[in-house]
Parts: structure tokens; C-alpha cells; sequence
């Protein structure tokens, strides 16, 4: 932990039902959190409302993706101003699933990030293989963001999503670093300085405390962890 506030993002994917949520932010609701962490958490579409009407205003809310611009005739599609009229704060963008099971690439993800960023929403943009891409000449469209005040830059690596297999420690602050410095060359070393680049892939609350630990992890995002509400307040409260 270093940059900014510790952030710790919730990313409930396609899970749940009305009954499974409404014991999940029931658990939330009476959880002791640590009060100098950002917490938000991503429920489905369809459950974002129940969410908002019965969270705790404590714990933001973030959609899983939004469109690329305004609304209008984009059948299955939801805009940033809907998400920001039921009352979500941040967008994922870019996860790794829709990267490569739904096939998005990083131009229609800049796209919806400087879409949702102009809408004040919050983006938090997930890279998986940054070093890779970078090495084979691709880099997030970083041009078409207007502003990295409201970004929040979650690494996951694709071998530790959903595998049980985390990264190391070691590992993730050293792929931090890497990022970091691409920042500071890309965009700005104040930029580089600022912006909250937390971990995601098989984040839990047996391992959240040492990562939490590294200098360059400013947080979390976590999958299946987030689905049970006492082990994501650990992960939450990991930071100490
Ligand atoms: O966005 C969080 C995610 O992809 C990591 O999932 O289940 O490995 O924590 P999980």
C-alpha cells in the first residue's frame, strides 16, 4: 500500500440471486470496516437497485460495464448516465472476461472509459497482460482518456483469475512498478504518483494481508472472495 487511499473493489461478476444478495449486503451492512479504505462492490445489472436501495451508503457501487457513448437504439446495451441515475459511482471496464471471453479490445474499452469518465463516473480500468502488450506494441489507449483524476487501474493477471493461484507479493509489486513507471513515461510522473493500481486473481482472506503489504499495491480486486461478506471485510481490513 502506498499511492492514495487503499481501494478494495468487490467484482461479484454474473453471481447471486435476489435472496444470495440480500444475505450478502446484510453481512456488509453489519461489518466493522476499516474506516480509510475506499469499498465498493459490483453486483449484476439487474440487482444494482436492490443493491443501492439496502447497501450501506459506506460502500460505493460500481457497474460491470457500460456503453460506449450516449443511449439510444443499442439493444442489451446500458449507458453511463443510467448507471449514474440508479446511483453507481465507478465502471469496471476492460476486465480480462470481456476482453477475452466477450472479445473487446482496447480501443472500445477507451472508448467507454473516456465515455464514463466525462459522465463522472469512476473507471476502474483492469490490464491483464500490459507487459505483453506492451511488448507486442499495444498499450491501453491511454489518448482518449480525458482526465486520470477518477481511474483506478486494476492488474490481473489471466492465470490467477478464478484459479486459486495468486501472484506472489513479489510478483504483483514488481508487475506494479512496471506499471507505474510506464505511467510516469506515458502519461505523467505525477499521474504515475497518484493513481491506485490494486491487485485482482484469486485475492482471499488468507492472502490479501501480505500483498497488502507492498508498496506499490494500492488495494484489491477481488472475485469470489467478494461474494462472502465476512472475507471480504478481512480483505477490506487488511491494510493496517
Ligand atoms: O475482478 C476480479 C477477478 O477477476 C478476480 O477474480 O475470483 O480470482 O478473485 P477471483
Amino acid at each position: 500500500a502506498g499511492s492514495g487511499k487503499f481501494f478494495v473493489g468487490g467484482n461479484w461478476k454474473c453471481n447471486g440471486t435476489k435472496d444470495s444478495i440480500k444475505q450478502l449486503v446484510s453481512d456488509l451492512n453489519s461489518a466493522t470496516l476499516e474506516p480509510d479504505v475506499d469499498v465498493v462492490v459490483g453486483p449484476p445489472f439487474v440487482y444494482i437497485d436492490q443493491v443501492k436501495n439496502s447497501l450501506t451508503d459506506r460502500i460505493e457501487i460500481a457497474a460491470q460495464n457500460s456503453w460506449i457513448g450516449k443511449g439510444g437504439a443499442f439493444t442489451g446495451e446500458i449507458s453511463a448516465e443510467q448507471l449514474k441515475d440508479i446511483g453507481c459511482k465507478w465502471v469496471i471496464l476492460g476486465h480480462s472476461e470481456r476482453r477475452h471471453v466477450i472479445g473487446e479490445d482496447d480501443q472500445f474499452i477507451g472508448k467507454k472509459a473516456a465515455y464514463a469518465l466525462g459522465q463522472d463516473l469512476g473507471v476502474i480500468a483492469c490490464i491483464g497482460e500490459l507487459l505483453e502488450e506492451r511488448e507486442a506494441g499495444k498499450t491501453f489507449d491511454v489518448y482518449a482518456v480525458p482526465s486520470w483524476d477518477n481511474i483506478v487501474i486494476a492488474y490481473e493477471p489471466v492465470w490467477a483469475i478464478g484459479t486459486g493461484k495468486v501472484a506472489s507479493p513479489e510478483q504483483a509489486q514488481e508487475v506494479h512498478v512496471a506499471v507505474r513507471d510506464w505511467l510516469a513515461k506515458n502519461v505523467s510522473p505525477e499521474v504515475a504518483s497518484k493513481t491506485r493500481i490494486i491487485y485482482g486473481g484469486s485475492v482471499n482472506a488468507g492472502n490479501s494481508a501480505d500483498l497488502a503489504k507492498k508498496e506499490d499495491i494500492d488495494g484489491f480486486l477481488v472475485g469470489g472472495a467478494s461474494l462472502k461478506g465476512a472475507d471480504f471485510a478481512t480483505i477490506i481490513n487488511s491494510v493496517t
